[in-house]
């Protein structure tokens, strides 16, 4: 119970002022000082900031190879690695990755990078332990097994630890945890893609896509932004990135306001009369403060929707450490992550944490998240410049999520300037609806039906069809 509730505010403080909780005030205040640093990583950038770090990596792949997980399933037959890769050598900054080569033909399949969001949750934790990774954490916190929808059956998977202070990642140098943001996030993000194809340079000229959900809805175009900028300017490795994809993304502060309390009312959990004095009474353009009215009615639709699993409305909830058999997706599944991770013999197959980075890993750091000082209150800039690249750019939604529910979404792309190409259609996996898809000129938009935000854990076979139509540029359509 606790990993996962404790998450559940965590997101819900930052994504939501609205949100009401012990802290929500706190948080209220947090995201007025927020606004008033509001930034962009587009109009910062300047030449100097693409001069990185590149060290020499002779030796360090072997040396990451992982021999074997602890309780890892019978006949387990990967090439996977783990281990650091140092971003700034002056302050002792380090992040840490998961690899896995996909299961079959390896040099014919794209290099995929998989990001969490949070801000200051971990993509290993989340993204390879519960959702898409090649294992599952079983209910004893101890063993693993097989994830039969692993996306590494169709792409190379790299999941990172980011920023520094997220999960194994670390700084020697405590100010780099008291400033984190989205600017040095991308940056960081960089100089470990740089470096990590020195490791690994077989897949220097490999296709890259950038795959994540949540807050790595600001993550990853700022990061694919990087990307295009520097490969004009660098020296370094030219990065070549193919395409970008992201589900349940958190990408403007407008939008995910209104969305969300339109989702709530859609889904018939809030009455008409509250969800009406919501519209009526509340603005919610990002710079504007709430008033007394619309704080009285956003109180109301809180206590009317009661103790939902905001991450996917129809789950159990994790009371105690366990839920209910019965349904697909487990709101505990976190816990069992956190107590295999903190077992000194994984952490050690992994190569992990040999400095004695202080504290439990945890999924997600407080402090990170507190600290987090650099955030643009829209990314739909940044996107619009990934999407007239030219790259692939798909938006994907899980429709059960109420954190960022799919309204949100579907309101976003709304204010991008890219016209319908094909309309709405229903995409079918073995002859059952699978979800819709919206094809516009230079974006796609594809829905997961009965997923939630962590799409991969609720609907892996849907999720991983989703993933292979991205893979190949095709929007899924019968499959
Ligand atoms: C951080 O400090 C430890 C202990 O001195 C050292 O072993 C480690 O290499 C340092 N990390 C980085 C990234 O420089
Ligand atoms: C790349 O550019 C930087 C900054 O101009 C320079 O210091 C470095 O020596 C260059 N590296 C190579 C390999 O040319
Ligand atoms: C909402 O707030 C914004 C920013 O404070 C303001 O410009 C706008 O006029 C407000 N809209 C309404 C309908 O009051
Ligand atoms: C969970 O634990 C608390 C404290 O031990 C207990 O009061 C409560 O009844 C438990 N809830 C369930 C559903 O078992
Ligand atoms: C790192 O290892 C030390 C033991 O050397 C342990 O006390 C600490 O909890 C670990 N840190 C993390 C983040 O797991």
């Amino acid at each position: 119970m606790k990993a996962a509730f404790t998450i559940s505010i965590r997101l819900c403080l930052l994504i939501f002022a609205q949100c009401v909780s012990p802290q929500s005030d706190r948080f209220l205040n947090f995201l007025e000082v927020q606004r008033a640093k509001t930034t962009y990583v587009s109009q910062e950038l300047k030449s100097e900031d693409f001069h990185i770090h590149v060290a020499s990596h002779n030796g360090l792949k072997e040396a990451d190879k992982i021999s074997r997980l602890p309780g890892q399933p019978r006949n387990t037959k990967l090439n996977h690695y783990s281990g650091y890769v140092t971003t700034d050598p002056q302050n002792g900054r380090a992040l840490f990755y998961y690899f896995v080569e996909s299961a079959y033909e390896p040099s014919t399949k794209p290099l995929v990078l998989w990001l969490n969001g949070g801000p200051g949750c971990s993509s290993i934790g989340g993204g390879m332990m519960m959702e898409l990774g090649p294992f599952r954490v079983n209910k004893n916190g101890k063993t693993l097994s097989r994830n039969k929808h692993s996306w590494n059956k169709v792409a190379n998977m790299l999941f990172l630890e980011s920023p520094a202070g997220v999960g194994f990642s670390y700084s020697n140098t405590s100010s780099d945890y008291k400033y984190p943001g989205d600017t040095l996030t991308a940056k960081d993000s960089y100089a470990f893609l740089i470096n990590w194809l020195e490791r690994f340079p077989e897949y220097k000229t490999r296709d890259l896509y950038l795959t994540g959900e949540s807050y790595a809805g600001h993550y990853l175009p700022q990061l694919a932004e990087f990307i295009l900028e520097s490969n004009k300017n660098t020296n370094h490795t030219i990065i070549n990135l193919k395409g970008v994809a992201i589900g349940n993304a958190y990408i403007d502060k407008e939008t995910q306001r209104k969305g969300r309390h339109d989702y709530l009312w859609s889904r018939s959990m809030v009455s008409d009369e509250i969800h009406d004095g919501i519209v009526t009474n509340c603005n919610f353009t990002w710079n504007s403060k709430y008033s007394d009215e619309c704080n009285a009615y956003l109180k109301q639709e809180n206590d009317l929707v009661g103790n939902v699993y905001a991450y996917d409305i129809y789950a159990p909830l994790c009371i105690n450490g366990t839920s209910s058999e019965t349904y697909g997706f487990d709101p505990c599944g976190l816990d069992y992550v956190e107590s295999y991770l903190n077992i000194p013999e994984v952490q050690k197959a992994l190569h992990a944490n040999f400095t004695g980075i202080p504290g439990k890993w945890r999924d997600c750091n407080d402090e990170i998240f507190d600290n987090w000082n650099d955030e643009p209150f829209t990314v739909l800039p940044t996107i619009q410049k990934v999407m007239d690249s030219g790259i692939r750019f798909w938006l994907y939604s899980g429709d059960i999520d109420s954190r960022v529910a799919i309204t949100t979404t579907q309101y976003a792309i709304k204010k991008l300037n890219t016209a319908i190409k094909t309309p709405w259609y229903p995409w079918y996996l073995k002859e059952e609806v699978g979800g819709y898809v919206t094809e516009y000129e230079k974006l796609t938009f594809v829905t997961i039906r009965g997923a939630g935000h962590f799409v991969p854990s609720c609907q892996p076979a849907r999720a991983l069809a989703l993933f292979t139509s991205f893979l190949q540029g095709k929007p899924p359509r019968d499959m």
